[in-house]
């Protein structure tokens, strides 16, 4: 399987996954360029990071994958599974949307004033009842990143739609989102649920866009059961 991070994220946002899943799945969790361990530019369009996704997954030899993403990273897989769709066994959208239009008064605060933007995309990410220390290390490692990578993704989102084309997506999917979530709301993760076929939806109580660490057991096990169903259906196939 492999995890696409978010806006200003890293691999590390999926660390509770990473954990959880280990004996179920074989994990790449990538850093996109400029975000994480790795350097280089970020990706200025959803497309090229989706390109860029199939490139690693070339290198590392690996042909057809489970997919999935967080937030631009679920953008990211909606994008490879509809350029790659003979690559992928299976699709999972975490907090995610297949139009993410950006309020236009965050990107401006960013432009503006990057620590005041991050801490308004915070304030709006991270679901009100994350404990404390969550809400501080969310917040720290995306502030750490420099200048123009927080706004550079967004800008990625809000030029991304695939509304009209998101039903020709053919792999089994699954939406998982928080119930609180203000960034990609329950609405969203709904819409894909009824665009995409079988596509099944979980929605996360007591959760916000951070769904993956904000409530990390229920979105491990939403996996899980994902994971299970698909090796299930692998092993029924003919051939399988
Ligand atoms: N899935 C389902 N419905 C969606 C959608 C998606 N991915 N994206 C937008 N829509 C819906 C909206 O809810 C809206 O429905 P409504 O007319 O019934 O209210 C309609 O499509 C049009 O929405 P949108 O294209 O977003 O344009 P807008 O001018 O109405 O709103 C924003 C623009 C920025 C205010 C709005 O998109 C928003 O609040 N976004 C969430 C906040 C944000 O910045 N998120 C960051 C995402 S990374």
């Amino acid at each position: 399987m492999c995890l696409v991070h978010g806006t200003g994220g890293s691999s590390a946002v999926w660390a509770p996954q990473l954990d959880g899943l280990a004996d179920l799945a074989h994990i790449v969790a990538v850093d996109l360029p400029g975000h994480g361990r790795s350097d280089g530019s970020i990706p200025k369009r959803i497309e090229d990071a989706a390109a860029l996704v199939a490139d690693v997954l070339d290198a590392l030899r690996i042909g057809r994958i489970v997919i999935g993403g967080h937030s631009m990273g679920g953008a990211i897989a909606q994008q490879f599974a509809l350029t790659y769709p003979d690559r992928v066994d299976g699709l999972i959208l975490v907090g995610t949307g297949a139009r993410l239009r950006v309020l236009p008064r965050l990107l401006d605060l960013l432009a503006r004033d990057n620590a005041k933007g991050v801490e308004l995309l915070m304030s709006l990410a991270i679901g009100a009842k994350a404990p404390a220390d969550l809400r501080t290390a969310l917040h720290r490692s995306t502030a750490d990143n420099p200048p123009g990578v927080v706004l550079g993704d967004l800008q990625a989102c809000d030029a991304f739609d695939v509304m009209a084309r998101i039903s020709t997506v053919a792999a089994p999917t699954l939406a998982i989102c928080g119930e609180e979530d203000q960034l990609t709301p329950p609405k969203y993760s709904r819409f894909l649920g009824e665009h995409i076929r079988g596509a099944s939806v979980v929605v996360v109580a007591g959760a916000g866009h951070y769904v993956q660490v904000e409530k990390p057991d229920e979105t491990t096990a939403a996996m899980r059961e994902f994971l299970v169903g698909l090796r299930r259906r692998a092993i029924s196939a003919p051939g399988g």
